[in-house]
């Protein structure tokens, strides 16, 4: 049969049609003999027209869920969000099932052997069908500031105020494996990955466990070493993206435990993952991630911390008291949101900037690619994160008076070292703008800019630093008169490769 289409949905239904002709079936069944034949990831919806009263679904690796609404109506959609609005109720379709949608009537599923499926029904999270901007000109905007609640919401029930402690369920369930890994891979993709970053610095500091950080795209292609004993975090904050769950299926199939940090509850990689922390920072619909990826980075705190704790890896002190600095982050985070009026009136400096470096060290060289990161998705300017040592062995060559430079300079053990690496940028002409930490003036005198933040334990810099750097994207790709929720060419949740 000659291919009449390029796309892959438009031959998938010339299949399905060749096989109904040519054998006399049903629409169900021909695409029950179809489906058995491709190869790769869909999710679709027929219609015949021959029956306009019915829906044909089916999916595999790709996401899918059924709303059933109460006058015998559905919704499909990829995900809950778009048809929270409807229904509380949903179905989601497994691999190789196939739903049939007769309004008014039962749901039916069957797979593709045409077994019968017995699909649960699962409750939709109310908080989803109340989605609006409030009083904020963008979605982006309103989840910067919302980030104190949402952290609060986060560690509620899991970071105890009355002792300073963390209880976590995932890590009494599977106490013995996690305790006991020998290795943690995090496979995540974009902002989940830079969260995955400073996860491997609190894990490896606190609970002396190896850790390594991996792209899922380049994890799943490149036949990765999995050992006994791994323990595999899939971090994602829509739960959705292909290649982080393509790695979390693999890392499963090769015995390793899986451990998901997904923010959509019901998406297909919480189902995917054998237990996991969910970030419970309520529905993200700005495409650049920012509280999402906070959300992530206070979990990674919590697992770090508590699996210390029950390693022993951690002196009693020194738990107690970052639990209790823990606690006190969202409060910090509203004063460093203060900083958003001196930020926006900084931008506009920045609108014309065809490149910007960020500069970071340890906790902060994770803050200085997300900042990078940030900034290009919203603002189209070209931006780069480094550690800030690294700089002088290829990125100096780009520094002149024409290239903002922005460098997370807040307390920690290696600022004296940044310092230096402060100072050879300036010499080149750069244009510093500086985030400091309340009190240190030793950065102002090379600083052309500098936003001062509250002062917090190193390790949990990251969820400080990131606000100002998050609202420096917002007002510059503002200031240009951007689509800051939508920006071109981005997708919120990338569920094909
Ligand atoms: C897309 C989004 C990014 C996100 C990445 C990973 O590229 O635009 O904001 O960081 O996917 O998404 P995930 O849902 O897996 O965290």
């Amino acid at each position: 049969m000659p291919f009449k289409s390029e796309t892959d949905s438009e031959v998938l239904v010339q299949l399905v049609e060749y096989i109904m002709q040519s054998n006399g079936l049903e629409v169900l069944e021909a695409l029950q003999v179809a489906l058995q034949q491709v190869i790769g990831a869909y999710a679709i919806v027929i219609l015949d027209r021959e029956h306009p009263d019915t829906l044909i679904c089916a999916r595999k690796s790709s996401p899918l869920v059924i709303g059933l609404g109460a006058d015998g109506d559905y919704h499909i959609a990829s995900d809950a969000l778009p048809i929270a609005a409807y229904t509380s109720q949903a179905v989601y379709l497994d691999d190789n099932d196939i739903a049939i949608l007769r309004y008014g009537q039962p749901l039916q599923v069957v797979n593709i052997q045409n077994e019968a499926q017995h699909p649960k029904i699962k409750q939709i999270d109310r908080t989803l069908g109340d989605i609006s901007k409030g009083d904020y000109p963008f979605f982006m905007l309103k989840e910067i500031f919302e980030q104190p609640d949402c952290l609060r919401d986060c560690m509620r029930g899991r970071v105890l105020s009355d002792d300073d402690t963390i209880s976590l369920s995932a890590v009494a369930d599977y106490r013995k494996q996690l305790t006991e890994a020998s290795r943690i891979l995090i496979v995540a993709c974009g902002t989940s990955w830079h969260a995955g970053l400073i996860g491997k610095q609190l894990i490896e500091r606190f609970c002396r466990i190896p850790v390594e950080v991996e792209y899922a795209s380049e994890f799943r292609y490149r036949d990765p070493v999995i050992l006994p004993g791994d323990v595999v975090i899939a971090i994602s904050q829509s739960g959705e993206t292909a290649d982080t769950l393509a790695a979390a299926e693999l890392a499963r199939s090769k015995g390793a435990l899986v451990f998901g940090i997904c923010n959509a509850v019901g998406s297909s990689i919480s189902r995917q993952t054998h237990t996991g922390i969910y970030i419970h920072v309520g529905p993200e619909i700005g495409v650049a991630s920012t509280k999402a990826f906070t959300g992530q980075v206070t979990v990674l705190s919590m697992l770090a911390l508590c699996l210390a704790h029950e390693r022993k890896t951690i002196s009693e002190a020194d738990y107690h008291e970052l639990v209790g600095e823990l606690r006190r982050i969202p409060a910090k985070m509203e004063t460093a949101l203060q900083t958003n009026e001196l930020i926006r009136q900084l931008a506009p400096v920045f609108t014309y900037a065809r490149n910007c470096l960020y500069l970071g060290r340890g906790y902060n060289y994770p803050v200085a690619l997300e900042g990078a990161l940030k900034l290009k998705e919203i603002s189209y300017i070209h931006a780069e994160g480094y550690p800030a040592a690294e700089m002088k062995h290829g990125p100096i060559a780009l520094i002149d008076s024409e290239m903002p430079v922005f460098v997370i300079a807040t307390r920690e053990t290696l600022l004296d070292k940044l310092r230096s690496n402060i100072q050879e940028v300036k010499a080149r002409g750069g244009r510093i703008t500086a985030l400091t930490t309340v009190g240190d003036n030793s950065i102002r005198r090379y600083a052309d800019h500098v936003i001062e933040l509250p002062d917090t334990h190193e390790c949990f810099q990251p969820l400080i630093a990131s606000v100002p750097l998050q609202l420096l994207a917002y007002h510059i790709a503002v200031s240009k008169g951007l689509d800051v929720d939508y920006p071109r060419n981005l997708a919120k949740s990338v569920t094909v490769e």
